[in-house]
């Protein structure tokens, strides 16, 4: 099993059975610290924490990755980017895994940097991955302007209450890849679901480069003077 494999099978694993092997979170270790962000000017922290360091409710997870971040334009598009790698990973090796987005800290990284997000993870109760025909997503059409085979797999990222904010259009030489502004009912959750939705963009971005991996292309993600579009934030360009 690989990342592409995982990105069309997974799901948000909310119930386990067990904790990870001290294998396993030493190979979780060994990969968070090799993991290349997407934003190399950004200082970033992960810790590794257990449930006692985790304030919130709805996430019975004995362990969790915590993120921290230097607080500079494009943290959260940064943060969804490698720690999505560490859930891909996760996934790889057997584990479960669900962002917390609801999930509260006040364990402090020694750094100062500020906490962003965590996954929550452990070993799956019952089933950990799902059929393609089981995802809920929006149609390729409604989230971008072209037919792709790797855009029709990287929209099964997963997003805060699913919300998929990714909007791609193309021009001749590259995709062009917004954000879209929360609409009803979520635009009530204000400044909350727009930083989520920036962590999705990241997440988004960091599973559109493992699939175009499967089909032998590099992604080379640039920052382009992209057209201004309505109710959309532009985020990064990326080749075709
Ligand atoms: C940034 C982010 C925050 C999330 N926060 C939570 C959360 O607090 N609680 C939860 O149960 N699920 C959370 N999720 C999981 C989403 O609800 C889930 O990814 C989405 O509904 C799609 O389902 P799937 O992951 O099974 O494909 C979060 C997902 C993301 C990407």
């Amino acid at each position: 099993m690989d990342f592409y494999d995982v990105i069309t099978k997974r799901k948000s694993v909310r119930k386990y059975s067990g904790r990870p092997s001290d294998g396993q979170m030493s190979a979780l270790k060994d990969f968070i610290g090799g993991i290349k962000p997407l934003y190399g000017n950004i200082g970033v922290k992960m810790i590794l924490a257990g449930a006692d360091k985790v304030k919130g409710k709805g996430n019975g997870a004995e362990d969790y990755l915590l993120f921290y971040s230097e607080d500079k334009p494009n943290a959260r598009v940064n943060c969804g980017y490698i720690l999505q790698k560490a859930e891909m990973f996760l996934q790889v090796n057997g584990i479960g895994v669900c962002w917390y987005g609801m999930g509260k800290t006040e364990l402090p990284a020694e750094c100062g940097y500020k906490f962003i997000i965590m996954l929550a993870f452990g070993v799956p109760e019952g089933e950990q991955f799902r059929e393609l025909k089981d995802f809920k997503r929006k149609a390729l059409k409604d989230t971008a302007d072209f037919e792709s085979e790797i855009f029709d797999i990287a929209r099964l990222a997963p997003s805060a209450i699913n919300i998929q904010p990714w909007r791609v259009f193309q021009d001749e030489n590259r995709y062009h890849i917004y954000r879209a502004e929360p609409g009803f009912p979520h635009a009530i959750l204000g400044k909350l679901i727009v930083g989520m939705n920036q962590v999705d963009m990241g997440i988004y971005l960091s599973v559109l480069e493992e699939v175009y991996a499967h089909f032998g292309k590099t992604a080379v993600f640039t920052a382009e003077t992209a057209p201004a579009r309505k109710g959309l934030e532009y985020i990064i360009s990326v080749n075709k």
